[in-house]
């Protein structure tokens, strides 16, 4: 049994006794339904910190108007129940209004990466994600935070933000948790209707290849995506909605991959919307 406090008073009251105990702290954001991929960050969390809050906030800053922040799934209970067994020491949910009270008018905006991409796809997605780590950030005052490679524009993002506002917390990016198939574990996965889910392993097989592809000497990032195009096109039911190769860290698209990079992908399978991506470094 681990505490679950819903107050940012009861929170900071808390974790202060035990930074006062040299504790150091890792933190866990997530918005729960949690899988496999949330709960190795937190077992990784664990390994290098004595105490790990894992947050559970479905944050509604950061769901566009037609998006699914209703029917975002929602396993509170077992939630917890998994975050202990997998390490946490504590688990902070706020409620909205504890987040949010009436007259919260400010936010953080990445004015480019925040822009592109996902970001053009959703837009205010990242002003949502970038505003609610923040807060949260203030709430934990943790000494490491734990994300996933598997979100790679929200890990620039958070990078950025964090470079830009000299944020004291050490980012720990955790590569992306699969299914057998390739598939990367992700909450809304449980929307693919029985087909979907069999043709989404598709995702892993363009980016396997493509990684493939530049390994035996294929820089160019047209070549690539061409590859990559033709392959999520090879199921009946996927629709592509971008697949680009940018730099890791600005996210600018790169003709040729001549430095760090990331391929990244999203596909709608029928109204579900995936998303994935590959790293890719010369040597
Ligand atoms: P959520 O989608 O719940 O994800 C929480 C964390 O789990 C993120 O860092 C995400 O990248 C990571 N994660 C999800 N699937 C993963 C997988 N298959 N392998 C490895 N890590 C995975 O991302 C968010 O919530 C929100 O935007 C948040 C950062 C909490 C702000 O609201």
């Amino acid at each position: 049994e681990i505490p679950v406090i819903e107050s940012v008073a009861e929170l900071r009251q808390h974790l202060q006794r035990l930074r006062n105990q040299n504790r150091t702290i890792g933190f866990v954001p997530t918005m729960g339904a949690l899988h496999d991929g949330h709960l190795q960050l937190i077992k990784v969390a664990r390994k290098s910190c004595d105490v790990v809050v894992v947050s559970i906030f479905v944050n509604p800053l950061q769901f566009g108007p037609n998006e699914d922040l209703n029917r975002y799934p929602r396993t509170f209970a077992s939630d917890v129940e998994q975050s202990a067994a997998a390490g946490a020491s504590i688990v902070f949910a706020p409620t909205v209004p504890e987040m949010y009270p009436d007259g919260f008018e400010t936010s953080v905006n990445l004015h480019r990466m925040g822009a592109i991409l996902e970001g053009a796809s959703r837009p205010g997605h990242f002003q949502g994600v970038a505003t609610v780590v923040m807060k949260l950030f203030w709430m934990v005052l943790p000494d490491r935070a734990f994300f996933g490679q598997k979100d790679a524009q929200q890990v620039g993002v958070i990078q950025r933000m964090s470079r830009d506002m000299n944020i004291p917390i050490e980012l720990i990016i955790v590569p992306t948790v699969r299914e057998a198939d390739g598939l990367a574990l992700s909450s809304r996965n449980r929307y693919l209707s029985p087909t979907e889910r069999q043709q989404a392993g598709i995702l892993y097989q363009a980016l396997s290849h493509a990684a493939e592809r530049f390994q035996t000497g294929v820089t160019s990032a047209d070549v690539l995506l061409y590859e990559i195009r033709e392959i999520i096109g090879s199921v009946t039911l996927s629709r592509l909605d971008y697949a680009e190769i940018v730099d890791s860290q600005t996210f600018e698209p790169l003709e040729r991959v001549d430095r760090p990079a990331t391929i990244v992908l999203a596909v709608f399978f029928g109204s579900t919307r995936l998303i994935d991506n590959w790293l890719l470094t010369p040597s």
